[in-house]
């Protein structure tokens, strides 16, 4: 019961701040039109927090723009997922979405994206490597932005190779060579590990085997899956854990982070990897600070080096309310400056060719400068909006013959009629 004048009036004037604070929360003043953008990306490896600077750098530019994160499993398949369940729900809930190379033709044709010719008019492109702009243009529009560029790379314990009188192998004939007789005499080491879940990155592993045979899946849009360059290539995947014993069975379920964490404790020789492990190793306190080398991944005798070439680009959701900031958050996020601060921290990889040079960045990492040729070699996988119908059917089949389920053989011809079927869908 209130009793005196003087509370009630207290207790009127705390009830209309209440009251005011209430409206305020629903009709921002109009001198702060401050637009708020969702910007969805995969978890990342890296130091989440100079990713968070990165985007309070934007944010004080860009005062009329509020950028909200928003982070999804780090497995490309599951952010696959999950966007193509959103877009077909024509979500409006994210504006800016992180996508893998291999999604851009699908997505676009599916009426999911916004065209970004203007932050990447057609002169603005030479900037950037070929084979991710490629990857984004679909009937002869652009939409997405690349944002980092990732290959495979072989990860090696510079210390084991010199301590043992090796060079990084040339080809994966040497490699099974310097892992079998450093384990022999290390035991309790593993020799070579690599990615053999049943996922998009087993497809990556396996095609770099097949594509440093001289395989392929399509060749000019017609299918050459069912050859003997594949066959020899993937015999050998599954030899480097049945015959040579180099790789342990434990990569048949070994995803990105779980080899990393491997090879990070120090129980590996040679990892097969995308680039942005390195940054994590060279840490301070990390057991491998120091010890680690980087080359390009090895070929079968009388081929080429042939990583898969990853990395993700920026798009904007067509459903997105806010267009206009998303393309500066973009212009932004795959700036010059944008991708020098990332490689140094979060250790994702510019796209734009000319950071290879920039004497900072390769002052505190040599090994970018090094990765240029990986980058430039890197093989795309087959650029059609159903790739990942294709992957969908590869993912089994490789998986199968690294668990011994299924024959080599087997694998590549039951793939290949169920490749032909999704080729006649193509339009
Ligand atoms: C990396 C690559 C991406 C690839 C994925 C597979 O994130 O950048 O392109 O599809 O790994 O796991």
């Amino acid at each position: 019961m209130i009793r005196s004048k003087g509370a009630q009036i207290l207790y009127l004037f705390l009830f209309s701040i209440l009251v005011l604070q209430g409206c305020n929360r629903e009709t921002p003043p109009v001198e702060n039109d401050q637009v708020t953008i969702v910007f969805k990306h995969g978890k990342l490896a890296g130091d989440p927090e100079a990713f968070e600077t990165l985007i309070e750098k934007f944010e004080e530019r860009n005062p009329d723009i509020k950028v909200k994160g928003e982070v999804l499993p780090s497995l490309s398949d599951e952010q696959h997922q999950f966007y193509v369940i959103n877009l077909e729900g024509k979500s409006s809930d994210f504006d800016v979405f992180a996508m893998d190379v291999i999604w851009v033709p699908e997505f676009a044709r599916a009426g999911w994206l916004r065209d970004v010719s203007n932050i990447l008019p057609t002169d603005k492109r030479a900037a950037f490597f070929k084979a991710p702009i490629e990857a984004a243009v679909f009937q002869g529009k652009i939409y997405a932005a690349p944002w980092y560029i990732d290959a495979g790379v072989l990860y090696y314990r510079k210390d084991l190779l010199e301590k043992y009188g090796f060079t990084p192998p040339g080809t994966w004939e040497d490699l099974v060579y310097i892992a079998s007789e450093i384990t022999r005499r290390e035991p309790g080491l593993y020799g070579f590990i690599w990615q053999g879940k049943q996922y998009e990155g087993l497809v990556c592993n396996a095609l770099e085997y097949m594509h440093s045979h001289g395989g392929d899946i399509l060749k000019d849009g017609r299918i050459v899956f069912d050859s003997i360059d594949n066959r020899q290539a993937l015999e050998f995947m599954e030899d480097l854990i049945y015959k040579y014993r180099v790789t342990p069975e434990l990569v048949t379920t070994a995803v990105e982070e779980t080899t990393r964490h491997i090879f990070g404790t120090g129980k590996a020789i040679f990892m097969r990897n995308w680039p942005y492990a390195w940054n994590i190793f060279e840490r301070d306190g990390s057991i491998v600070k120091g010890k680690v080398g980087v080359s390009l991944l090895p070929s079968f005798p009388g081929y080429q080096s042939s990583p898969t070439l990853g990395g993700w680009h920026l798009g904007i959701n067509k459903y997105s309310d806010h267009p206009k900031e998303a393309e500066r958050f973009i212009e932004f996020m795959t700036s010059y400056e944008a991708q020098k601060t990332l490689s140094l921290t979060v250790g994702y990889k510019p796209t734009r060719r000319k950071l290879y040079r920039d004497s900072d960045l390769i002052r505190a990492q040599p090994f970018t400068a090094k990765l240029y040729d990986a980058f430039e070699q890197a093989i795309p996988r087959p650029i059609t909006p159903y790739y990942m119908m294709i992957s969908q059917i590869l993912q089994p089949e490789f998986s199968a013959i690294i668990s011994r389920i299924r024959k080599p053989q087997e694998a590549l011809e039951s793939g290949s009629k169920q490749i032909e079927f999704i080729l006649q869908l193509e339009d």
